[in-house]
């Protein structure tokens, strides 16, 4: 059977976790976040993991994963890590859905939210500004590549963020 997985991809703190609960509301379909799974299977949150395994560890959890969610998951909702993308199988997970935004939307967002300093806190790779913009610049052609479905989600509600993304699928 066809796989009706929809899988969130896009830069750190664009909402894809905010836009997998607005589809659950309006859907019959499950969720799941691919940065829970790999906390609740290391039992340490994902900074953690940076600072005492490092990158290339949290990158072999993510690929475990993928293999995972593509075994046995469907009819769910997946928000992923901003780097999931990368994984090879992506497309055999589900329809891939690219959430877009300009970084400074991204920047914005993030700083409208009332736990601004903890969103920031909490992921290593938005630490320093200059290296997050380089890797912001480096992603965006890769993230439009394997996307099925792109959507600017940039200072839209989220009912037409969750509305667009159910009409294309
Ligand atoms: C990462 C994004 C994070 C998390 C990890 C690495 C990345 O998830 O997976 O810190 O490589 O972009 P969010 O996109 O939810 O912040």
């Amino acid at each position: 059977m066809k796989k009706k997985n929809i899988i969130l991809i896009g830069f750190m703190g664009v909402g894809k976790g905010t836009v997998a609960r607005g589809l659950v509301k309006s859907s019959d379909m499950f969720a799941i976040d691919t940065d829970d799974l790999i906390e609740s299977m290391e039992n340490r949150k994902i900074k953690k993991i940076f600072a005492q395994e490092g990158e290339p560890y949290f990158r072999a959890l993510e690929k475990k994963t993928a293999l995972w969610l593509e075994q046995s998951v469907n009819n769910t909702i997946i928000s992923t890590g901003g780097g999931f993308y990368k994984q090879e199988n992506i497309k055999n997970i589900g329809t891939v859905v690219y959430l877009k935004s300009s970084f400074q939307g991204i920047l914005d967002r993030i700083n409208a939210a009332p736990n601004a300093a903890n969103k920031l806190r909490k992921r290593p790779l938005l630490q320093n500004l200059d290296e997050a913009i380089k890797l912001y610049d480096s992603r965006v052609p890769q993230y439009e590549e394997v996307a099925d479905i792109v959507v600017d989600v940039e200072k839209k509600p989220l009912e037409n963020i969750v509305e667009e993304i159910l009409g294309q699928i």
